[in-house]
């Protein structure tokens, strides 16, 4: 039996006992979408042709991202356009013309020339959503340094690890984080040498050992020429975690401005004439491909909103804006649903053509959902923090599997793999089948390394394909399925955190013997940081003990990587409380299973 429910553009059909499907009716009303038959756009595609859309610097000088993002912008009829609408916590606007961008980045380059930053040199931001973010990233990527971003929920632990790693020789950040976060782990980060502050309510700051960012901005000039910089050139650092050891820095080029612009254009379909809004925080990677780099690429006006997520907040700027397209999270999605569907209701949501989603498992619910909110459904896309840009999506004119993730972009090959014993892989042509999910190596914005640590970006590729640590299916229309994870990385609100990095901190303490962490699930944020935990001889587990580790771990891991549960153990003599295997790895695939009361699975390597 059949059912079909219309909305102006899709169409829900209901197949009985199966799951619906929404079918894009293609009548595309004002704007086609660029990727409006897959078949014919992914037949005809080549990189080298996605090359071409591009500008390259002026002389033949090579590729730069902040050049493609806003000076060929600024050079030509888009110069008068806006390109980033600042919206600050307290409701107050900040414009930003291409030209405009133009002159404040041309400034924040002649600042690191000034203080002697070398081309290549690792220019950090630890700042929420605000416009010197932005200035600070295309500034460094013109001044050809390498832009990292920081999350500012990260507490000073994590901030030190990877400052530490990526030896930055400069942050921009603002001065309460720095007087909060930063001032107290200095003294171990040799290479930092000049950190630049953002006085808190527009005051000049005066913090000794570190310069004012406005001050500097003000005394440098605002004409600048890129210098040459080659495709592979470092443009890009960004850290993410796994499931042991330090966290992993992913370097991409500038030649990932291809991938950026690309999936700007195919897997987001923007047009000029959008107004585009990013949800991301600028800490993680979607914060800069497509929070800063993409829809700048293509033109489009780009929205920053600075607070963090609130519906009625939300509903409101994507009216008042008339945002036209909007890339968000599952977890932000789920919360609005909690809210229902009236909320949305009461606002003129008419501008909005397009919806996507990314960073986790979207609900097949959630895209229900947002057809009955929105009039329109969230389109999920897969990618991660190796692979720099989208790789698979629901493309906009697309019919949607609500739950899929969609199909590889144009340009990306992808499988399901699975190991074999002689240590190589091998492709599983059959539908449906589970494996881990493997893309061939080659897009543009792939990274190149993870920052000084060859060995560990090499095992990632095997027979020619990059393991992306994903488990997926493909079915027999080549959409893929997200199943889990391969490893024990957590995601949680749409952060991914390594349980190592939460261990150590725990293990600082001195009431702790030792640690595990798992990823508990939860109906908001997908998974929750819990924390099992046993205790030194001696010390007695209690309400107050829990709380002093649950502060402890706050305080120096911050609150989104800090665990929200802990467990203690109890402690057997002679016998290692924690799961481990005989070469000493925690087993935490056998924690979840035991908090979760689900089958152990294989125990075989288990030591106790
Ligand atoms: O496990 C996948 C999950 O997030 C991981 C990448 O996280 P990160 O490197 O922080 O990427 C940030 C940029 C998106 C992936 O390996 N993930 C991402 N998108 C999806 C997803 N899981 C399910 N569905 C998705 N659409």
């Amino acid at each position: 039996m059949v059912r079909a429910l219309h909305s102006a553009r899709f169409e829900r059909v209901h197949i009985m006992g199966w799951r619906p499907i929404i079918k894009s009716r293609r009548d595309w009303e004002d704007v086609v979408p660029h990727l409006h038959d897959y078949a014919d756009v992914r037949a005809a595609f080549s990189w080298e042709k996605a090359f071409k859309e591009l500008d390259g610097l002026p002389g033949g000088r090579g590729l730069n991202i902040a050049h493609e993002a806003v000076d060929r912008h600024a050079d030509g009829l888009r110069r008068d356009h806006l390109a980033l609408r600042w919206i600050g916590k307290t409701g107050e606007t900040q414009d930003f013309t291409y030209a405009r961008l133009r002159e404040l980045t041309n400034r924040f380059a002649n600042v690191l020339q000034q203080l002697g930053v070398g081309t290549g040199n690792r220019v950090y931001a630890l700042t929420g959503r605000i416009p010197a973010l932005y200035v600070t990233a295309l500034g460094t990527l013109k001044h050809r340094g390498v832009f990292c971003p920081l999350f500012s929920a990260f507490g000073p632990e994590p901030l030190r690890a990877r400052l530490a790693i990526g030896e930055a020789g400069v942050l921009v950040t603002t001065e309460a984080l720095y007087q909060r976060k930063v001032a107290g782990i200095r003294d171990a980060l040799p290479h930092l040498r000049h950190v630049l502050l953002i006085g808190d309510n527009h005051r000049p700051s005066h913090v000794p050992g570190t310069l004012d960012f406005h001050l500097a901005m003000e005394q440098a000039s605002d004409r600048y020429t890129i210098g040459p910089t080659a495709q592979e050139d470092p443009a890009l650092l960004h850290f993410t975690s796994g499931t042991t050891g330090t966290p992993k820095g992913a370097i991409h080029v500038h030649q990932a401005v291809v991938a950026h612009h690309t999936t700007g254009k195919l897997a987001l379909d923007l047009h000029k004439a959008d107004v585009f809004w990013c949800t991301a925080d600028p800490g993680w990677i979607t914060g800069t491909s497509y929070g800063i780099i993409a829809p700048l690429t293509n033109g489009v006006t780009s929205l920053v909103v600075e607070e963090e997520f609130d519906a009625e907040r939300w509903y409101r700027i994507l009216q008042d804006e008339r945002v036209t397209v909007w890339y968000s999270a599952p977890t932000a999605i789920r919360m609005m649903m909690k809210g229902g569907v009236a909320p949305v209701h009461k606002y003129n949501l008419s501008a909005l053509r397009f919806l996507a989603s990314v960073g986790e498992p979207l609900n097949p619910e959630a895209v229900v959902w947002s057809l009955d909110a929105f009039g329109r459904p969230f389109h999920d896309n897969w990618w991660q923090t190796e692979t720099g840009g989208i790789m698979i999506a629901n493309f906009a004119a697309m019919d949607i599997q609500p739950g899929s993730m969609g199909r590889p972009l144009p340009g990306i090959e992808a499988a399901i793999v699975r190991n074999t014993e002689e240590g190589s892989v091998e492709v599983i042509t059959d539908p449906d089948m589970q494996g881990e999910l493997a893309l061939r190596p080659g897009w543009p914005s792939m990274f190149r390394g993870y920052w000084n640590e060859p060995e560990r970006y090499r095992k990632c590729f095997v027979d020619g394909w990059y393991l992306t640590g994903d488990l997926a299916k493909r079915d027999k229309d080549g959409y893929y399925w997200f199943v889990g994870r391969a490893d024990d990385v957590i995601k949680t609100s749409g952060h991914l955190v390594g349980p190592f990095e939460v261990e150590s901190v725990l293990m600082e303490h001195q009431a702790v013997a030792e640690a595990g962490v798992i990823g508990k699930p939860d109906p908001i944020a997908l998974e929750l940081v819990k924390a099992f935990v046993s205790l030194k001889d001696g010390v007695e587990p209690s309400e107050a003990l829990r709380r002093e580790l649950l502060g402890h771990a706050r305080s120096r891991l911050g609150a989104v990587v800090a665990p929200k549960e802990i467990a203690f153990l109890p402690s057997l003599p002679f016998l290692p409380s924690l799961p481990k295997t005989r070469s000493g790895k925690i087993m935490r695939r056998l924690l979840k299973a035991r908090e979760l009361g689900l089958p152990e699975g294989d125990t075989s390597t288990l030591e106790n």
